[in-house]
């Protein structure tokens, strides 16, 4: 079995992301060098429990680990304060101490929820993200942002707690349901948009492999991410500057989430994907890019049967000035100016300080016109 290794370099706080295909079943290997105690606690998404447990469990258990677990729904209602409050109380019910390591199997509404309630827990404890999504593999689970969502916004609470180590295993991404798997590609297109034009030409080329289930395909576009992210975040873990890169169509996708109320209406990624076309198309209303990238974007993102534009959301949307005050609830905005991340070009993206509302405003006019 092939296994990648990246570093996230960040001296004592580093650790591996380990990728690739059985990583849940040898997790008892990959974990145990870890542990002060053969126990762990495993917090996980019920879908996701009752398709990883058996394997999981019995991979620790071949290492003489004892598992202890608690279920949660699945979906972003799930990243909420009651939930915190439930993850918290379980784990010091079970005397989990600052020694152990607590897992959060699942995508990344777990693993921000986990990584959550372990930094608050014991003002500290350990733990191992094992993503079972393509969005988590390539984007939450690394890095150490943790949080829930308030009524007011997503992921306004929270704080960087890095994982102790990350075994992304690429053969759990067959039995993601396809609309999840194209939800978390966005975020691996997001990585050439933002920063390598060769990635995003790549992906063009191999796109329908990672969606058809080809491993060699699937590995190599997990590995790029997570290097690229693994780079970025070893440089600026939180987010002081070129870290904003990341949120590349983030501030329209957060928008449009929080517009369709975190429902099935709209996942996280699919909000990521409308919002990489909005901000490419953004960047070119403002002049800063030539229409042909935009249209690149989208027609890729098209031949991959991704959400793209505001007519691929069912039901209604809010008018313009709707989604901009949606927009201003954002981390980014500070001093009450708009921030977004546009793009000079595919792989050329910078943080934009202060963008005109007069422009932004006619995009998504057009945008919502079009639905
Ligand atoms: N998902 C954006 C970041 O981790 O910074």
């Amino acid at each position: 079995m092939t296994i990648e290794t990246l570093r996230v370099e960040l001296g004592a706080r580093g650790y591996d992301i380990r990728i690739g295909a059985g990583l849940l079943a040898r997790a008892g290997a990959e974990i145990a060098p870890l542990l002060a105690r053969p126990r762990v606690w495993v917090v996980a998404d019920r879908a996701v429990a009752a398709r990883h447990w058996a394997t999981l469990e019995a991979g620790l258990a071949a290492e003489g680990i004892a598992a202890r677990r608690l279920d949660l729904p699945p979906g972003e209602i799930t990243k909420s304060w009651d939930r915190l409050r439930e993850v918290v109380e379980w784990l010091l019910a079970e005397r989990v101490e600052r020694r152990d390591l607590v897992l959060a199997l699942g995508g990344g509404v777990i693993g921000d929820l986990v990584g959550f309630a372990a930094a608050i827990l014991r003002r500290g404890v350990r733990f191992v993200q094992l993503p079972t999504t393509l969005l988590a593999q390539v984007d939450s689970s690394v890095g150490g942002k943790t949080g829930i969502n308030s009524p007011q916004g997503k992921n306004l609470i929270g704080a960087f707690h890095q994982p102790s180590l990350v075994l992304a295993d690429i053969a759990a991404l067959e039995t993601l349901p396809r609309r999840d798997l194209l939800a978390g590609y966005a975020e691996v297109a997001k990585y050439g948009l933002l920063g390598d034009a060769d990635f995003f030409e790549w992906l063009e080329e191999h796109g329908a492999a990672i969606a058809g289930g080809d491993l060699a395909a699937r590995i190599e576009a997990v590995r790029r991410s997570c290097a690229m992210k693994a780079a970025i975040v070893a440089r600026d873990e939180t987010e002081q500057g070129e870290r904003a890169l990341l949120n590349l169509g983030h501030t329209f996708g957060h928008a449009l989430e929080a517009a369709t109320g975190y429902s099935d209406r709209l996942l996280h990624g699919e909000g990521v994907s409308a919002g990489c076309a909005l901000a490419f198309e953004l960047s070119a209303r403002l002049g800063l890019c030539a229409q042909e990238e935009p249209s690149r974007v989208r027609a890729h993102f098209r031949d991959m049967g991704m959400v793209t534009d505001l007519a691929d959301i069912p039901g209604p949307l809010p008018a313009t000035q709707g989604l901009i005050a949606l927009m201003a609830q954002d981390k980014k905005v500070l001093d009450g100016r708009l921030r977004f991340i546009l793009a000079r070009g595919i792989g050329q993206a910078f943080v934009a300080d202060e963008v005109p509302e007069a422009p932004l405003r006619a995009v998504l006019d057009d945008a919502l016109a079009a639905r």
